[in-house]
């Protein structure tokens, strides 16, 4: 290119380019290529010459024609390239990010206690079973001993569901003693376990709901006394409520599956509910040295084993230590409650550090 005008237009319009935004860039194309643009201007002009000279110049002019283009295409193009990763940019996803808010999950209060109650039995040497919900009529009542005509079998009390001709009634268990039944069947002694789950009775109020939960405990072996579930239920009852001098007392009761049967109660101060103060006694769990009968029916000869079992409501453990005044409220999944009587997932239950 020779003529100085071309080379001057040429030298603006690049560096104009060169440093345009998107606007701009649509500017400058218009005002140099567009209809009435200087260089379709200059093409134009080329129609009106010599054939010799538009020869030379139509030369020159679709030169710098050339030139300004690829300048043009070349802005563009980096212009798109920042525009798309500016996008990219704040359209991104941290797929790093973790699932769940942190810190917000925690440990339901029912789940914080079995999860005590198994580091405490744990430690004593017993182990965890479970059994179904749904039982038939035979585990739940009569293998453990209780009569056609105990209260606990009215259908007031308890939830049957359709019966099969020819099969035992099924109900929802009623207690997780059946497990005791399960286990003496299956296993031969020495047994020690414990058995946390869920039971159902037709029951509804501040301090009973239709689904709660129970820990069961069975011990068989050759020469397991009344001392043996004494010190046994003592020492889980003051590694729970934390309380190496909590009082404990024994007191004659009846279960149709245990011969002698005993209420358990833990000193308290029934004014302020103060647990281990006070002169006032409170019922925590009942327990007894397994009935003959109950060992008989599993085909265990009670006069080679003996053994003690034990039965405690989770909820009423849990209110009593945490000073939860509604049983209802377990159950209703209000976030605000979860957060305040919730545990922390990091911290598990460990009888070393102290439950
Ligand atoms: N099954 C009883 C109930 O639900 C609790 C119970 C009492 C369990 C004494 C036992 C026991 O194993 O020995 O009320």
């Amino acid at each position: 290119m020779t003529d100085p005008d071309l080379l001057q237009l040429q030298s603006e319009s690049v560096a104009s380019i060169a440093k345009a935004d998107a606007a701009t860039l649509e500017a400058l194309r218009v005002g140099l290529l567009g209809k009435a643009g200087q260089i379709t201007a200059l093409l134009k002009e080329l129609g009106s010459m010599e054939p010799e000279a538009r020869k030379v110049r139509g030369a020159e002019v679709n030169e710098l024609k050339a030139v300004v283009t690829s300048a043009l295409e070349a802005r563009k193009a980096v212009l798109d390239e920042t525009a798309l990763s500016l996008k990219l940019q704040a359209e991104r996803i941290d797929i790093s990010a973790p699932p769940r808010p942190e810190g917000l999950g925690c440990i339901h209060p029912i789940s914080r206690t079995m999860e005590e109650i198994a580091a405490i039995f744990g430690a004593m040497g017993f182990t965890i079973k479970d059994g179904p919900d749904i039982e038939d009529d035979w585990y739940n009542f009569s293998a453990l001993n209780i009569p056609a005509h105990h209260p606990a079998r009215a259908m007031m009390d308890t939830f049957y569901l359709q019966a099969n001709p020819g099969v035992r009634p099924p109900v929802l268990r009623t207690h997780t003693s059946p497990v005791q039944i399960r286990t003496l069947l299956k296993e031969p002694p020495p047994i020690r376990i414990i058995v946390p789950g869920r039971t159902f009775r037709a029951d509804h109020d501040a301090t009973h709901s239709p689904m709660f939960h129970q820990t069961e405990g069975l011990v068989i072996g050759k020469g397991i006394t009344l001392a043996h579930l004494k010190g046994c239920l003592i020492d889980f009852l003051r590694a729970f409520f934390d309380n190496p001098d909590l009082p404990v007392r024994f007191r004659a009761s009846y279960f149709p599956f245990t011969e002698p049967s005993m209420e358990v109660d833990i000193g308290w101060n029934r004014k302020t509910g103060e647990i281990g103060k006070g002169t006032d006694w409170l019922e925590i769990l009942g327990s007894g040295m397994v009935h003959p009968n109950v060992l008989a029916n599993c085909g265990i000869d009670p006069r080679e084993y003996q053994g003690f079992a034990f039965g405690v409501g989770i909820e009423r453990i849990t209110m009593l230590k945490h000073g939860i005044a509604d049983l209802r409220l377990f159950y209703e999944s209000d976030v605000r409650w979860l957060r305040h009587y919730g545990f922390s997932a990091l911290a598990p239950a460990m009888l070393h550090e102290g439950i």
